[in-house]
């Protein structure tokens, strides 16, 4: 199919319906590891949006949610350096952190937040992320909470974009 959006060949990957039955299982781990801790979640912009507003109503817990800003992408698949656009607002100090990325590629944006937050002295520090690609190329980090494994294409749609478009496709397509 060639996508209205990016004006290229795309495929589906993951149907909102598989993602949303994920995404509530994923707040019930969440739900049962957190329970009794003073939880805050933190979303990673912009990527991250739709999944961080989904995973949260499942997640029955008394959490604060707060959100970190980079870019690691400029425009289209092009890697750069990454950016601290806007940081967290919630002192993270003592506090059990859950940050929710929407993708993990290289790890590279993920090492820099980590990095951010770990200066902040939390209680814990877990990331959840909605995929993960296999082929992560650079530094290993541990993801604790994983929704999908995919190969390593490129993606759009359920948050993620190309080029600022594609985010607000219900469903995820991978760009051939
Ligand atoms: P990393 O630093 O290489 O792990 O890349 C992480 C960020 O790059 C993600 O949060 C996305 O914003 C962006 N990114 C990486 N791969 C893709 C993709 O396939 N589609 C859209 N954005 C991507
Ligand atoms: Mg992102």
């Amino acid at each position: 199919m060639i996508s209205a959006v990016s004006g290229q060949e795309t495929k589906l990957l993951l149907s909102s319906d598989e993602i949303s039955k994920r995404v509530s299982q994923l707040g019930r781990e969440i739900t049962q590891d957190y329970k009794d801790k003073d939880l805050v979640i933190v979303g990673v912009l912009k990527g991250g949006f739709i999944f961080l507003a989904d995973l949260i109503r499942h997640i029955k817990l008394k959490a604060e949610i707060d959100f970190i800003r980079v870019s690691s992408y400029k425009e289209g698949m092009e890697a750069r350096d990454i950016e601290l656009i806007t940081d967290t607002i919630i002192s993270l100090k003592d506090r059990h952190v859950l940050l929710v990325e929407d993708l993990i590629d290289t790890c590279g944006t993920l090492n820099f937040i980590k990095k951010t937050i770990m200066s902040k002295n939390p209680a814990s520090f877990r990331i959840c992320a909605l995929i993960k690609k296999k082929k992560s190329r650079e530094t290993k980090i541990a993801v604790n909470y994983i929704g999908f494994e995919i190969d390593d294409k490129f993606i759009i749609g359920y948050g993620t974009d190309l080029a600022e478009k594609g985010r607000n496709l219900p469903d995820i397509y991978v760009i051939e």
